[in-house]
């Protein structure tokens, strides 16, 4: 029996102008670009300015993986984020709108560091159950609004942009098929990842619980759809780890068994970009050109919730644009 699957068909991104060094942070924090390179990998991040609101970010990133896809509609767009343009109404009615699919189907999914994996399973189901035949599928964070910035263990990691990708209906063996996908939550852990509730609150991490919970609870997802596609961990050829810490990413490939070579990096230019982080370092892999259409790859995330997942496709056929 043939299956009707999602295909990524086009991917984009989108970065605000203003680049923050690591220098740049130690002239106002008491930390150095040698911790933060040795601790993180980060080298740099962007921060948004006024204009460069999320739905500013999240559009540009669409209208290029529609481009990328050759196509300029789609029946659904899903965003994740946690940082709306504002808390009442949600934000992908507008990117909607700035596209010109006013009428469409468009809702938020808020899900933190997780959104897109969250994001990018519930399209596919959408489209593999015949419900919609295309998505559009955007994760866009602007979290460097809501750090402290005398915080030096957040404001060091954390960085803004947007990425998205393009899927319609095709089957399993097209490059760029979702193949499997499993999604987790555990809201015990709610305070190791929060802006606390009251007027003014900044954003907190508890980053040594966040982290050890991060390895495990990542590494035990990508199994998980591993062993539901029938891949064996040597047979991986592209991991596209949420993008929150180099050691992190390292700790998983070791955990798993996936070599450490088939790590996408991207944190190094962007720093954690919390949703848009998978969408951006695909895009990113895709530019450098380091991988090949029907590649075997798996994507996984963990994030505030707590909430965690991962999902297992192909590599797609795509050209896409350089967002740097
Ligand atoms: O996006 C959602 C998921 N988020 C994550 O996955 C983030 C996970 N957490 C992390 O990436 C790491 O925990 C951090 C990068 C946040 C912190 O790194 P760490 O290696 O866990 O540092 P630590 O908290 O264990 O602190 C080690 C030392 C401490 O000093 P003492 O007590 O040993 O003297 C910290 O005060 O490093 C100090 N420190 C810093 N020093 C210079 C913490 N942050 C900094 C800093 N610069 N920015």
């Amino acid at each position: 029996m043939s299956t009707r699957n999602a295909v990524v068909r086009g991917l984009g991104g989108a970065l605000p102008r203003r680049v923050i060094t690591n220098e740049d942070l130690s002239v106002t924090l008491d930390t150095s670009d040698e911790w933060i390179r040795r601790r993180t990998g980060i080298v740099e991040r962007r921060h948004a300015d006024e204009s460069e609101s999320t739905s500013a970010l999240a559009t540009t990133a669409a209208r290029r993986a529609l481009d990328s896809a050759g196509v300029d509609s789609a029946d659904l767009l899903i965003l994740a984020t946690s940082t709306p343009d504002q808390i009442c109404p949600a934000t992908a009615p507008k990117v909607a709108a700035n596209l010109g699919l006013d009428g469409i189907a468009a809702y938020d999914i808020s899900a933190v560091c997780s959104g897109y994996i969250y994001a990018l399973a519930t399209a596919s189901w959408a489209i593999g159950s015949g419900a919609v035949g295309s998505a559009l599928v955007v994760g866009a964070d602007t979290f460097t609004r809501l750090l402290d910035p005398a915080d030096r263990t957040t404001s060091v990691i954390f960085g803004d942009g947007a990425g998205a990708a393009f899927l319609s209906a095709g089957s399993a063996d097209e490059p760029g098929a979702i193949l499997a996908s499993t999604l987790h939550a555990d809201g015990t852990g709610e305070t190791l990842i929060q802006v606390p509730r009251g007027a003014g609150s900044f954003f907190e991490m508890q980053g040594k619980e966040v982290f050890e919970r991060a390895v495990s609870a990542m590494s035990d997802s990508v199994n998980t759809v591993l062993a539901r596609v029938g891949w064996a961990t040597e047979d991986v050829d592209s991991l596209v780890a949420h993008q929150a810490n180099r050691r992190i990413l390292n700790t998983v490939a070791s955990v798993t068994g996936i070599p450490e070579s088939k790590a996408e990096v991207h944190l190094d230019r962007v720093g954690n970009t919390s949703a848009a982080s998978i969408p951006l370092a695909m895009t990113d892999a895709a530019v450098k050109g380091h991988r090949t259409p029907g590649d075997k790859a798996v994507l996984t995330a963990f994030g505030g919730g707590t909430t965690w997942g991962a999902a297992a496709m192909t590599w797609p056929s795509i050209s896409v644009l350089d967002p740097h």
